[in-house]
């Protein structure tokens, strides 16, 4: 028997990449294809891309750039994109860089084996529809192989905001939700194969409604399904836009013992005008009773943000609206990005804000969210947590895992393998991550 291929997988962005390139490797499996991580060994070379700021988006041409020499020594070898960068630019990346054989876009990502092939026969293929047909239905039949104790499950993507700014309802196209028994189907699955936390995922995953038995299932009703789930200790969800935070949703952070205390709910600005000119569809003061109403429901729950500063027009007293709001708020923990104007969204139009106006609120907002990290950080000392582990650290005798709040926890000693779900009383607290010691047996 001939050895079998290999395919080297680079992803870019979300998680909802991270979910995708594990789909393509184990459609890839199907083709004979085993996962490398040296790309000079590959036979097939795929980058997962991301087109949600201009600089991600132009990493890829650099990575394809270092790709040159691997090409010419090996002609053989397949170059492919795949992601939101496929989706977004197809023919201009099979234009700026000839020796693409291949770009997906993710809404075909189930046709990459037909693809594949036609690139193994020497011509090019591009594949950027939306299909009629869902990509779940047709992916692969998962190896049955083993996992880590954590995994992302995808239940919805695309989505129907159209915030000024971003890119994602025209590469990930409208919503659709995953039907109520194929996540429940999947996530039974996974937990056969030792997963123990699992993250849904949507661009916007709250505004879940898949079909269910007895008609639409909204996310509440999917995660008390999953609670039910046996060998399932953990659920997560994300990302979650303010306006579809339902009440049945809010009750299960209060109710629901498997869903971890941890919401991520961008607001992205703390300005009323710059929200209505993001086409946000909500304003500060909304915000901030909806986390109040979170916050009674579940009082230790650590809420997550994404902030974007120097949009078009954004003023000083804008941006003292966001600081202020970033005050009221008290953030565990927040990715926060100057403005990239990116093409063919409503704001792309307008005037930029001055670029080092805009850096210099980037850094007096980050070390603003840096101070309240810290300071809920420092709070976890003394207190006990779960904690998931999920690998070994640097340290002999180190493991590394994941709070019920996600930090990430380092302990050392206490018997822990890879998986163990146990009670940690934390005793230090570092820039970015606790330590503690492990309760009990
Ligand atoms: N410029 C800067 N940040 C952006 N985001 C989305 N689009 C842009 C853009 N054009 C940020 C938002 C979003 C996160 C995933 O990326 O904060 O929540
Ligand atoms: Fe983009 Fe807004 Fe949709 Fe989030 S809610 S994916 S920021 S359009």
């Amino acid at each position: 028997m001939s050895d079998p291929k290999k395919l080297y997988i680079k992803t870019y962005g979300c998680q909802m990449n991270v979910y995708d390139s594990e789909r393509m490797a184990e459609a890839m499996g199907g083709e004979g294809y085993v996962e490398t991580q040296d790309p000079a060994e590959a036979d097939m070379i795929l980058l997962n891309t991301c087109h949600i700021r201009e600089k991600a988006a132009e990493k890829v041409y650099s990575e394809l750039g270092r790709y040159k020499s691997l090409k010419a020594a090996k002609p053989d070898l397949k170059i492919g994109v795949a992601g939101c960068v496929a989706q977004a630019e197809g023919q201009e990346i099979m234009r700026r860089q000839p020796m693409v054989d291949l770009v997906v876009g993710p809404q075909s990502l189930h046709r990459l084996p037909e693809l594949e092939r036609r690139a193994r026969g020497g011509h090019k293929a591009l594949d950027t529809e939306f299909p009629e047909e869902l990509k779940f239905d047709h992916l692969a039949e998962r190896p049955r192989a083993a996992r880590g104790p954590t995994a992302f499950l995808t239940v919805q993507e695309g989505c129907d905001k159209f915030c000024a700014f971003c890119v994602v309802p025209y590469t990930r196209g409208t919503e659709i939700s995953r039907p109520a028994d194929k996540v429940l189907a999947e996530a039974r699955d996974l937990v056969e194969r030792g997963v123990r936390e699992i993250t849904l995922l949507g661009q916007n995953v709250n505004a879940y409604h898949g079909a269910g038995p007895h008609g639409d299932w909204s996310l509440a009703r999917l995660v008390w399904a999953l609670d039910k789930v046996d060998g399932l200790d953990r659920i997560r969800f994300t990302t979650s836009h303010p306006g579809d935070m339902s009440d049945d949703l809010i009750e299960a952070h209060g109710e629901c013992p498997k869903l971890m205390p941890y919401l991520h709910l961008p607001v992205q600005s703390g300005s009323d005008r710059i929200l209505k000119r993001m086409n946000r569809g909500h304003d500060a003061e909304s915000y901030l009773r909806l986390i109040e109403r979170i916050r009674a429901a579940r009082p230790d729950i650590l809420i997550s943000g994404d902030f974007i500063v120097g949009f078009p027009e954004e003023t000083e007293t804008d941006f003292a609206d966001t600081m202020a709001l970033i005050e009221a708020v008290r953030y565990g923990q927040c990715y926060s990005f100057k403005y990239s104007a990116r093409p063919g969204t409503p704001a792309a139009e307008r005037a930029l804000v001055d670029a080092t106006e805009a850096s210099d609120r980037l850094t007096r907002l980050q070390a603003l969210l840096t101070r309240q990290q810290h300071q809920i950080q420092n709070a976890m000392v003394g207190r006990e947590v779960g904690v998931l582990f999920e690998r070994t650290g640097r340290m002999p005798g180190q493991m590394v895992g994941k709070s019920d709040h996600l930090h990430a926890v380092h302990v050392t000693g206490g018997g822990i393998s890879t998986g163990d779900l146990r009670r940690v009383r934390i005793t230090e607290s570092a820039p970015n991550s606790l330590g503690g010691v492990p309760i009990g047996g």
